[in-house]
């Protein structure tokens, strides 16, 4: 059984610790998606994690479905990633960077070119999207052409390339949480009749094309995925996950630096997963409807029980930059302030204040 503090070496990722940073936008990029010095100082404050997986990162202009979130579709942004690999790695950290492309979940008042979404078919979600004139409901996107999906494609692969170039370790493919590469897999919201559109096999496709591109972009040893499946979230509505999955798992490269799997109280598609993937898992966990965010004592016990090889943490992440420490000595812990979450300055973004450790208590010392 492996402990939280034992290192794992998968693919490209060589991970001092199984503690993965979940992927986590806090919206404080400039409004052209660049990075700034206070998100890597965020970064390098949580950099005693294995692994920190970014916030979503838009691969293209029309891949943004939230105001201030940064990209890696330009020059320049890719150079403004520099500062923040740099100082994570400095820590003796490891950073992928997680390419997110909102597909339906946006809306035109959120970004400067005011583009209309793209989205499998015209069906809008269902929910509201938060602009400068207060909640709006999400309009109807427009359905992608076949010239739209192959652009989509080779723009995943760019900035797959650009994270390379900025000097993250890796990329992660958002496949999830209602965003466009879930939307194509549920017949909710991808009502297609063309190839990715319709069978399972066909609403797989992008997703699949998608892997394979960046994988030769970048190599499959430095690329993972996640995927949520049966996470209503963003209006999904999954009626064949436990078909779907099972496909999809079965057609991944084995040679994926990872599958990240988003647990939404579906123990059994958990077990499923890791049943079929045999490659390196890191799991979100969230056993029932009721678990709150992550904590050691869950982590060790995924571990322990050996659902998957290491574990995601987000919103006490969030709120602990040195949680390995802190885990270490068995808390105590910060609370995550979710008014902070989405946009601001440096309050309840990099003023978590870390435990001031005594020389006797040094975390290497405890074990
Ligand atoms: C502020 C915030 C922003 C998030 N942004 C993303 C994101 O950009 N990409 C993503 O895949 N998940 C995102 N998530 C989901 C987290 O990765 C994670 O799955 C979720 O917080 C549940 O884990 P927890 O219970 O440990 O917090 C976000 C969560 C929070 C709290």
């Amino acid at each position: 059984m492996a402990s939280l503090y034992s290192p794992l070496t998968t693919g490209a990722l060589a991970l001092q610790n199984r503690f993965v940073m979940a992927p986590m936008s806090r919206n404080r990029a400039t409004a052209d998606g660049l990075a700034t010095a206070l998100m890597a100082q965020y970064y390098a404050q949580r950099a005693s994690a294995g692994l920190m997986i970014s916030e979503g990162i838009q691969p293209s202009i029309t891949g943004q479905g939230f105001a201030q979130s940064p990209g890696l579709h330009n020059q320049q942004q890719a150079d403004s990633w520099r500062p923040v690999t740099a100082a994570v790695h400095r820590q003796g950290g490891r950073i992928v960077a997680q390419l997110m492309h909102a597909g339906r979940i946006g809306h035109p008042s959120l970004y400067a070119s005011a583009h209309q979404s793209l989205a499998p078919s015209a069906i809008a979600a269902n929910g509201l999207a938060y602009t400068a004139a207060g909640p709006q409901p999400y309009p109807v996107p427009r359905a992608m052409t076949g010239a739209d999906i192959r652009q989509c494609i080779d723009d995943f692969a760019i900035a797959a390339r650009f994270a390379i170039e900025a000097g993250f370790d890796g990329v992660e493919i958002h496949a999830g949480n209602g965003f466009l590469l879930h939307q194509f897999m549920t017949q909710h919201c991808n009502q297609r009749t063309d190839q990715y559109g319709g069978s399972v096999q066909n609403r797989l496709r992008l997703t699949l094309e998608v892997v394979a591109a960046v994988a030769d972009a970048i190599g499959a040893h430095r690329t993972g995925v996640r995927l949520s499946p049966q996470n209503p979230y963003n209006d999904m509505q999954e009626a064949d996950a436990t078909t779907l999955y099972p496909a999809l798992c079965r057609q991944l490269p084995a040679d994926l630096a990872y599958l990240h799997l988003m647990e939404a109280a579906n123990r059994d598609m958990t077990l499923l997963i890791r049943q079929l993937w045999q490659g390196c898992l890191i799991l979100n966990p969230h056993h029932s409807a009721q678990s709150g965010p992550v904590t050691p004592q869950i982590a060790a016990e995924v571990l322990q029980q050996d659902l998957a090889d290491a574990v995601a943490f987000g919103a006490l992440f969030l709120a602990n930059p040195d949680l390995v420490a802190r885990s270490r000595r068995g808390g105590p812990y910060n609370q995550p302030d979710p008014s902070f979450f989405y946009g601001g300055d440096a309050t309840g973004y990099t003023d978590y204040p870390t435990l001031q450790l005594s020389p006797r208590a040094e975390p290497e010392s405890l074990s």
